[in-house]
């Protein structure tokens, strides 16, 4: 039987119980490799207990992604149990929209927190592990940051999502710099999902559209229209690419953005 190509690869995902985190948990694990989950919920929580069933070779860790003390008892855990990290998928955050003059400085604050603040904790706190671990494999071990379409064009009403998920496209970079001119074996790059199916959306929308007066399926109807694709993606879209990033197939990348938007930035 041939080798899966993540098999004995060890992967943490930070909000990997729904949407797209949970996809890529499945991906990464579906091609072999042990996943340790990671979001809010008490270990004994259903979703928490359901996930477990559904991925194989799964583990969970209660870790608030914005806490860097649950951060460095992660690294203590996985130290402990497995001594190395081969894959981190830096992909919590959440989404903020609305007219600069209505958004409150502690609103933009806390966006900050959850999209760009989780990067640098994981990556700082991790960076040992993956080195550790990227030692021991032909082309390093392999950082994943989610950013976002929203990342790399502006658009109207979402300057604050588009701040936090620029400054995690170009943090990629920098860190895949400074790693590479270090000699540090960690490949880092970024992914530009363009509009997916997940809680997230679906409550994004529901609170831009109470603000316009529309309902939120005629947002989500409306965004699929202007994808090339005419469809939003399924969060398994996304995960694949991770898995293929996370995995040697992907040697000789590093600092790159991956897009993976139905065309919605090709015009
Ligand atoms: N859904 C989209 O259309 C879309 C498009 C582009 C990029 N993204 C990005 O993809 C990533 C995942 O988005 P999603 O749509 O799957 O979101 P989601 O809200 O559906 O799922 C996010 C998960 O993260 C967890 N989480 C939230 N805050 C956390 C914290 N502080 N610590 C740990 N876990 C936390 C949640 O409990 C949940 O399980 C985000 O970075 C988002 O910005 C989403």
């Amino acid at each position: 039987m041939s080798q899966k190509r993540l098999e004995g690869r060890i992967a943490l995902v930070s909000g990997g119980l729904r949407g797209i985190g949970r996809a890529i948990s499945e991906c990464l694990a579906s091609d072999g490799a042990k996943v340790i989950v990671t979001d809010l919920d008490d270990s004994e929580a259903p979703d928490v207990v359901a996930a477990l069933k559904a991925i194989e070779n799964t583990s969970y860790i209660k870790l608030d992604a914005t806490q860097e003390d649950q951060w460095i008892t992660a690294r203590e855990i996985i130290q402990k149990d497995y001594g190395h990290l081969d894959i981190l998928v830096n992909n919590v955050g959440a989404d903020l929209t609305g007219k600069v003059q209505d958004i409150a400085l502690a609103d933009w604050r806390r966006l900050m927190t959850l999209n760009v603040d989780t990067v640098f904790l994981g990556t700082k706190t991790f960076q040992p592990l993956l080195a550790k671990g990227g030692a021991t494999t032909p082309y390093g071990s392999s950082i994943i940051n989610i950013s976002s379409i929203m990342g790399l064009v502006g658009m109207s009403d979402v300057s604050a999502y588009n701040a936090s998920k620029g400054a995690v496209r170009l943090f990629t970079k920098s860190n895949a710099l400074e790693f590479a001119d270090a000699g540090v074996p960690i490949r880092v790059n970024s992914v530009h999902p363009g509009f997916v199916e997940t809680p997230l959306l679906h409550k994004g929308m529901e609170r831009w559209a109470a603000r316009e007066g529309t309902t939120a399926q005629s947002l989500i109807d409306a965004m699929a229209q202007t994808t090339p694709f005419k469809r939003l993606a399924q969060p398994v879209e996304i995960g694949k690419v991770v898995a293929f990033l996370a995995s040697d197939d992907a040697s000789y990348m590093t600092g790159s953005e991956v897009v993976v938007d139905g065309g919605w930035t090709a015009r």
